[in-house]
């Protein structure tokens, strides 16, 4: 969603501040702009669309600056217009750039219409542009304008502020949406992200709720809600510059499916080096939270949402606790059931999704004190308001649509399960070495999946020209039929369902016909023969299937029956190598399609809103 990021420096920062912007663009956005101090002047650049678009006007209107600030836009308050875009301006005089929603804007729009203000966008921002101006008019300095300011607002922001009157300075506030100070030599930064700044400095400071930060060229103060100066611990950050750039593949998401044996062995190399499960891997206190657990409650949206669900049937069968997964977007409006003897378990990959957030917050002023973020991306909002966290090292994940923070979230989901496991008394030695091997085996078995690639171009030229498509699975693998059914809806536009194939019956055969798809995903597990007898039933429909299935199954192929077989069985692991194949369907069916893979329409990368 919206990005930002700032500068003030002894050089032009012009550069800086489109870099960043560009750097930003993966998480979604609709218009971008920048704003700087230049002598006596605040010059603004914005363009609907592209940064590109944005950069070659400013190149055009030769803005050079040592101060400025940059925005990408995704819509909420009014439509995708210039007018709209970010950064806004009150009075000439100073700029404001700012994400998240302003919940009481028409009461300060109000009021400051009556003190003489005029609104030239729908934007909830421009209101705290002219409030920090209306106070600065009062007397106060910029920061102290802006601290007054964020005091009358409600609802959630990271905003960032430049002023001609004060040149040197480059104000923030956060609160509800995340914010950082880059610290630099000579130089000094904010913005939302690290990956923003990461070519200037990986040197930053995470600015906590209600946080507001003073920052020149040569010093950065903070302060905390109260308006207290308060120390912030300095954190080096390890985003790794090639996880930022494209290297030789076509998109983000080509890139990340492919990372994925990587990712997964980075993710489990701490249990690797132990070769047990233990408690610590979730953190120092973990052992007290985890002993006497009764129950999780797993919370998250989206992909994320399907890991839990996934984790489900591991959690139940292995470590005998029972386990829920709700939508955090609908936990968090329930009159739930809170045992604070379950343990609350978020995941998300960006660890800024508000409504996962919100969900965790809820859950605490519900009693429970058990809570453990499973998340890729370090120091983000909800690891920190957890008790215990467990980081999955997928690396910057850039395509909107999540591939490996997905597996390794199913990673980290498994170790869960074996440490509740073993805490529980349910795990002997044996089977805790059986998993630990499988777990060994995994990224070998997810590079033999990748290796299925061109078998699966081949299906996806099929499925280009189709409108709808079905898939369907069982027991632990019916979630990855509601991920590859995501997956292809997301980037593909091709509309898509997914089913437990026992449910077929019910309803969704109504459906089939010779012009819809049926994927299948059926290892050899358990349930093969059940789902063997469901897709008879599409069979006799005339239903075409796509089936994936491992290479002990003994699946016939026909006419009506395609088949694609992954090399081994992994057992228990088997939706983690599952994930793979339909992830590179929906790749190749959009990539057939002509469509904006890594940027599809509509569609944000971290949701940072309601
Ligand atoms: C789908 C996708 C989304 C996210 C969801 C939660 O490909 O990426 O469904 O999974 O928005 O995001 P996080 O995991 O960042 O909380």
């Amino acid at each position: 969603m919206c990005g930002i990021v700032g500068a003030i420096a002894d050089r032009d920062v012009v550069p800086v501040l489109i870099d960043g912007l560009k750097r930003l663009e993966y998480r979604g956005y609709d218009s971008a702009g920048i704003a700087v101090i230049d002598g006596d002047d605040v010059r603004r650049v914005r363009r609907t669309g592209r940064v590109a678009e944005m950069e070659n006007a400013a190149a055009q209107e030769n803005f050079h600056a040592r101060l400025g600030i940059g925005h990408t836009r995704w819509a909420t308050h009014g439509g995708v217009t210039e007018t709209n875009a970010h950064p806004h301006i009150s009075f000439g005089e100073l700029a404001v750039v700012h994400n998240g929603i302003i919940e009481n804007h028409e009461q300060q729009r109000d009021r400051l219409r009556a003190e003489g203000y005029v609104f030239e966008s729908q934007t909830d921002t421009e209101v705290i542009a002219h409030l920090i101006h209306f106070h600065q008019k009062r007397g106060l300095d910029l920061l102290a304008a802006m601290q007054t300011a964020v005091r009358e607002l409600e609802g959630a922001y990271a905003i960032a502020v430049v002023s001609k009157r004060e040149p040197g300075h480059l104000v923030a506030a956060r609160m509800g949406c995340p914010l950082l100070v880059g610290l630099g030599d000579g130089e000094n930064f904010v913005a939302s992200d690290v990956s923003a700044i990461v070519q200037a400095t990986r040197r930053v400071i995470f600015l906590d709720e209600g946080d507001t930060a003073d920052v020149t060229r040569e010093s950065v103060r903070i302060f905390d809600a109260s308006g207290t100066p308060i120390e912030r611990e300095v954190h080096v950050s390890d985003v790794s510059l090639a996880s930022l750039e494209l290297g030789p593949y076509r998109h983000f998401m080509q890139k990340e499916i492919h990372e994925q044996p990587r990712a997964v062995a980075d993710t489990i190399e701490a249990l690797m080096d132990d070769g047990k499960f233990t408690a610590e891997l979730f953190g120092k206190d973990a052992g007290e939270v985890l002993r006497d657990v009764e129950g999780v409650q797993i919370l998250a949206c989206g992909t994320s949402y399907y890991a839990g669900l996934t984790a489900r049937y591991w959690i139940e069968a292995i470590s005998g606790l029972p386990c829920t997964v709700e939508i955090a977007s609908e936990y968090r409006y329930r009159d739930v059931y809170a045992n604070p003897k379950n343990l609350i378990v978020t995941i998300s990959q960006s660890g800024e999704t508000l409504d996962t957030m919100e969900a965790l917050k809820y859950a605490k002023s519900r009693g429970h004190e058990k809570t453990l973020s499973i998340c890729n991306v370090p120091e983000s909002a909800i690891p920190r308001a957890s008790k215990l966290v467990y980081y999955t090292r997928a690396g910057a994940e850039i395509g909107v649509a999540s591939t490996k923070a997905f597996t390794t979230q199913l990673v980290a989901l498994f170790t869960l399960t074996c440490t509740l496991a073993k805490l529980q008394g349910r795990l002997d030695g044996a089977q805790e070495l059986a998993y630990i091997e499988a777990l060994r085996q995994l990224p070998g078995s997810v590079q033999h999946a990748l290796n299925l690639e061109p078998q699966i171009v081949a299906w996806s030229e099929r499925f280009a020209p189709k409108q709808h498509a079905l898939f369907l699975g069982r027991g632990v693998h019916y979630p990855i039929a509601l991920e590859g059914a995501l997956k292809l809806k997301e980037i593909s536009y091709i509309h898509a369902e997914a089913y437990p194939a026992g449910e077929l019956k019910h309803g969704p055969l109504a459906l089939v016909d010779e012009a819809m798809p049926v994927v299948v995903i059926a290892p050899n597990d358990a349930l093969l023969e059940k789902v063997k007898s469901n897709i008879q039933e599409v069979r006799a429909r005339g239903g075409e299937m796509f089936v994936f299935t491992d290479a002990d199954s003994r699946f016939g192929e026909s006419e009506q029956v395609h088949v694609i077989r992954t090399p081994r069985h992994v057992g228990v692991l088997s939706p983690i190598v599952h994930a793979i194949p339909v992830q590179l369907l929906a790749y190749h069916a959009a990539l057939a399609r002509g469509t904006d893979v890594d940027k599809p329409r509509n569609l944000a990368k971290s949701v940072t809103v309601e």
